[in-house]
């Protein structure tokens, strides 16, 4: 991370992306109660679902923990008011050095309304410009269209693994894609603005 990261905050046109507070547990509980059917197929986790509201404290203080320590960066995804868990996602430091992968869910009745898209490109962006990263991947099964419309909206390169669609934008490709056109504003711990185009 640079010196004046992590973004902690980031807002784009109609969303909050935002580390989690374990005082999000009722709402994350309740974006993933509505929606288990939607994520069973896709996220392993969701098979072990519902939490309890108190397992729920203890997972986000976890990923509160690790985005503290810089070993992860899970964000919730709310809306403008951060009144409703909309999704999860996350800058993953997974794949090794000069890396980080992103991965999202979108809660059933908010999807397909381009929230996941508007999440990720800014996240994009925020990998690149924040975290200087040289590369940004995104994995998703090659069966959940949905997932891998994501990437080939926001200009990612693609190749079929073994195992799974990989999607790839490095820091030189960027420029030109959708993704770079994502407006949005990053704060880090402090409130102070890393990035702003929404002024
Ligand atoms: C995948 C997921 C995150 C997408 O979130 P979302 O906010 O609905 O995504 P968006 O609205 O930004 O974009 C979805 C795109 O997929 C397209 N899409 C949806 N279902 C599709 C299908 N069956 N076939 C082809 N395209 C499909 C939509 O048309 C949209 O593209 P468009 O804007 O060009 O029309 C959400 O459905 C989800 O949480 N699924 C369960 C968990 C999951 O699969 N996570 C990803 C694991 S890799």
């Amino acid at each position: 991370m640079s010196s004046r990261g992590p973004a902690y905050r980031i807002v784009t046109p109609r969303l909050v992306l935002r580390c989690w507070d374990p005082r999000d547990a009722p709402l994350l509980k309740d974006a993933i109660d509505s929606s288990l059917d939607h994520l069973r197929p896709w996220m392993p986790w969701a098979r072990h679902e519902p939490q309890t509201v108190a397992q729920k404290v203890e997972l986000l203080r976890e990923f509160r923990g690790q985005f503290d320590l810089g070993a992860d960066s899970v964000y919730g995804i709310f809306d403008a008011g951060e009144e409703r868990v909309l999704g999860g996602t996350g800058l993953h430091p997974r794949i090794g050095p000069g890396g980080l992968e992103i991965g999202y869910w979108i809660r059933a009745d908010a999807a397909g309304r381009g929230f996941a898209t508007e999440s990720t490109a800014a996240l994009t962006r925020v990998a690149f410009e924040v975290a200087g990263v040289e590369r940004v991947e995104i994995r998703c099964a090659p069966e959940n269209l949905a997932s891998a419309a994501i990437p080939r909206k926001l200009g990612y390169s693609e190749e079929a693994t073994p195992d799974d669609l990989l999607f790839t934008l490095t820091a030189a490709r960027l420029a030109g894609t959708p993704a770079a056109d994502a407006r949005l504003a990053a704060y880090n711990v402090m409130g102070s603005v890393l990035i702003d185009d929404l002024a």
